[in-house]
């Protein structure tokens, strides 16, 4: 795996495969690789003949109260992960070769509707800042196809609708969220935990999973299944920022009556904020 650090080099290295006949793959990330992302560049691998990876913790995705400086940087342990997984490119800029006219002069990429509630509304600026980095990645590398995680699953829908709405012929590919043994969704921010937070995280998944049963059997008073999850939460120490019920294709508010239905969270523990979600469909069989 060739590791480079300027869009010139990243962009030979990419026409070089091109040339050759191949099919590029992108995921991008934030570093501080775990098997989430090693099942990310395996499918890549799959999908086309050339793996590209980027490394980058971008300041424009992170509000001022956040982890931007304490973000892991693991770039050794990154490398040997990326290089079992597949991968045989990776770009890892630095901010100005990103920004080179700085951050605050940069264009903007803005997508409405999906981006709006969730984590949209508590992180403001979050998926501008997503949306940005991730159109100016893809004008970079040009590739067929990108893989992202599920586990983010409004970031996908704001990459999907990006490359809709900005005629980007680039095949996006979401991937289901990879979990440790107890559920809980495996995240570079589970490092932030305490040995007794991280014992009690899994009540996140294992709750949105009893909600899910709950639907499935029937129930539709969603404010109650909320309630009745946000209170266990509480008892384990979380803090939530939001709990909802939303229709799984355009992430508005689910109704009685939607099928395609994606249950998603995010709560703190400590200074540590946790993101999951479970998506179903009830007309599929379990
Ligand atoms: O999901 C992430 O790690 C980041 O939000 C992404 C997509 C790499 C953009 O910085």
């Amino acid at each position: 795996m060739n590791t480079v650090k300027s869009v010139r080099e990243l962009r030979a290295a990419v026409a070089q495969a091109r040339a050759e006949g191949k099919q590029i793959a992108f995921v991008p990330t934030m570093g501080n690789l775990h098997a989430g992302h090693a099942a990310l560049v395996e499918k890549a691998a799959q999908r086309a003949d050339f793996v590209v990876a980027s490394i980058f913790v971008n300041p424009l995705q992170f509000g001022p109260n956040e982890d931007l400086e304490s973000y892991p940087r693991t770039l050794l342990a990154d490398q040997e992960r990326l290089v079992a997984a597949g991968c045989h490119l990776l770009f890892t800029p630095d901010v100005a070769e990103m920004y080179p006219q700085g951050t605050d002069s940069q264009t903007r990429v803005s997508v409405t509707g999906v981006s709006e509630g969730l984590c949209g509304a508590s992180r403001p600026g979050h998926f501008e800042g997503v949306a940005t980095v991730v159109s100016k990645l893809f004008n970079m590398v040009q590739p067929d196809l990108a893989i992202f995680g599920q586990k983010d699953f409004q970031q996908l829908a704001v990459i999907r609708t990006l490359v809709r709405d900005l005629n980007m012929p680039i095949q996006i590919i979401g991937e289901p969220t990879v979990r440790a043994e107890d559920g809980l969704a495996l995240s570079s921010r589970n490092g932030y935990l305490s040995a007794e937070q991280r014992e009690v995280a899994p009540v996140l998944y294992r709750s949105l999973q009893e909600m899910a049963a709950a639907i499935k059997t029937g129930e539709r008073d969603y404010a109650k299944l909320i309630n009745t999850a946000q209170a266990q939460h509480s008892a384990a120490g979380f803090r939530s920022d939001y709990l909802e019920v939303r229709e799984s294709n355009s992430l508005r508010p689910a109704t009685a009556a939607d099928r395609q239905l994606v249950i998603l969270l995010a709560a703190s523990i400590g200074n540590t904020r946790l993101i999951d979600n479970l998506a179903f469909d009830l007309d599929m069989p379990a």
